[in-house]
């Protein structure tokens, strides 16, 4: 696919009417949010979770979407009954004959993280451009693998990086190329995932570390990419701890767990005492004071958007809860990762916190910024201290800087990101060099598995051990 280089090509493209072919790896949550309602010029149809197909994106002007290849062909079936779209449904050993009789330029994968490697590769095997959601991989070897295919191909894969999107790290990628803090000497960074967010992970398929790649691959990707980008520079070594604090068997909330509690059983089958049990989890509880108990409670069967049914991923009579024993990551990092200019990231993410969002100090030898997004779920959103950055010259006064709003979701950065990957980049967008390719993915994911490997054997990691010698930028 021909990439824009200015604003005028960009509109030119669009202007002339030929339609990019594409096909979505994937029915979910986010793909449907992200690239399908938007292409289908399904606008309003969708919701808000992972995406903004809500706002009533419209892109079918400009892309067509030729086929969706899914585990689930009941899922896509409904899909394409509740919408009159008709997409072509293809099972994922039907790679080559879906591209053989669809024939996409570009495949967008937008399935579970452990299968991004089998699609991104099968895609570059026949030469297509890859558009694929964060992360770009569940794993270093899969990383290796998606690099040494786009080597031998002529196509090539971007990666949906979307925290970079936001208008709060666009300005604070816009105050590090003006150089106003110096040489970066450290990096400050506290992410807070809530317990509405934090605990559905645990729930869901990310829960495995086999799927995910874990919490520090498949959610911390975001936080470590962002850094990366906005020192421009490259990590060289990880040393981290973590645990399984909140949930899985052992949580201090799981209501087994205390005195005279029974084993709670698994599934609709589970023993009315286990029933009852379940409905005292606090994690569930907390729902009751807004008056609804909504689909994404973890006692309640798995739907996402449209209410379309997820049959293969989450069997029915298969209940998952957060407590239960197959978890296997950790819920919460401390981690350090030196990078090769010689600036430091120290890190720390909690996934049952009371609010959600970050904290982010960055020193240089001129001065330090500090930004924060604070957001509490109870209606009164950001805090005040939110909606600035802070500049502190080192030897001048304090300055402020309002931080622009944008509108769409995850803070207005989806509708930029989806401009970019399916219209080409915008001027800003090449300003700030903000489009990531596959080594910028690569070194995201082998920060995250440099962390729970770090946890995991009580030693440094460093990213060349995992990745060999992928520089990045
Ligand atoms: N950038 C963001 O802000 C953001 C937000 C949410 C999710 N994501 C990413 O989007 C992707 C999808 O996540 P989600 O939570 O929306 O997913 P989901 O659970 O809503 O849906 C997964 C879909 O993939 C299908 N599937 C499972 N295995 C498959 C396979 N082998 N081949 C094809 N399809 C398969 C399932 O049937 C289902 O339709 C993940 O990579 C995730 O990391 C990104």
């Amino acid at each position: 696919m021909t990439v824009p280089t200015t604003d005028a090509d960009v509109a030119q493209q669009a202007a002339s009417a030929r339609r990019t072919r594409y096909a979505v790896c994937g029915l979910s949550n986010r793909g449907l949010s992200l690239f399908v309602g938007p292409l289908l010029g399904l606008g309003k149809a969708g919701g808000e979770s992972g995406g903004d197909a809500g706002s009533g994106a419209d892109m079918s002007r400009y892309g067509e979407l030729v086929a969706i290849v899914d585990i689930d062909p009941a899922r896509v079936a409904r899909f394409n009954e509740l919408t009159g779209a008709g997409v072509p449904s293809y099972l994922p050993d039907d790679f080559d004959r879906m591209v053989d009789e669809t024939a996409p330029e570009v495949v967008l994968v937008t399935s579970p993280d452990y299968t991004h490697a089998d699609y991104v590769t099968a895609a570059l095997a026949r030469d297509l451009d890859v558009i694929t959601e964060k992360p770009m991989a569940a794993s270093c070897a899969q990383v290796q693998a998606i690099l040494e295919a786009e080597r031998r191909s002529r196509g090539s894969v971007r990666v949906a990086h979307n925290l970079r999107y936001t208008p709060r790290t666009r300005q604070l990628k816009r105050m590090m190329l003006d150089g106003l803090v110096g040489r970066v000497t450290s990096v400050d960074l506290t992410w807070s995932v809530d317990t509405f967010h934090g605990s559905s992970y645990f729930h869901r398929w990310n829960r495995r570390r086999a799927w995910s790649g874990g919490l520090s691959i498949h959610k911390a990707c975001h936080h470590f990419d962002m850094v990366t980008w906005l020192l421009d520079d490259t990590p060289e070594q990880v040393f981290a701890y973590g645990a399984l604090n909140f949930y899985g068997p052992e949580s201090p909330h799981n209501p087994a767990n205390r005195d005279g509690a029974a084993d709670a059983d698994r599934g609709d089958g589970a023993e009315p005492s286990a029933r009852a049990q379940r409905q005292q989890c606090p994690y569930h509880l907390r729902w009751l004071a807004d008056g609804e108990v909504p689909d994404d409670d973890h006692l309640k069967p798995r739907s996402g958007l449209h209410g379309l049914p997820y049959d293969v991923q989450y069997p029915p009579g298969e209940q998952n809860w957060i407590y239960d024993p197959e978890i296997d990551i950790e819920d919460t990092y401390s981690a350090v990762v030196r990078y090769r200019r010689g600036a430091s990231l120290s890190y720390s993410v909690t996934f049952s916190g009371a609010w959600e969002g970050y904290r982010l100090a960055i020193n240089g030898t001129h001065g330090r910024i500090e930004a924060c997004s604070v957001d509490f779920r109870d209606g009164r959103g950001e805090t005040a201290e939110s909606a600035e950055i802070l500049y502190y010259p080192m030897f001048g006064p304090r300055q402020r800087h309002d931080v622009v709003t944008g509108r769409g979701s995850h803070g207005g950065a989806d509708p930029l990101i989806r401009r970019d990957l399916l219209l080409g980049p915008s001027q800003e967008s090449r300003d700030l060099r903000i489009m990531a390719d596959s080594r910028q993915g690569a070194v995201a994911v082998a920060m995250g598995e440099a962390v729970w490997r770090s946890v995991a054997d009580n030693r440094p990691y460093s990213i060349d051990e995992l990745l060999g010698d992928v520089r990045s930028p």
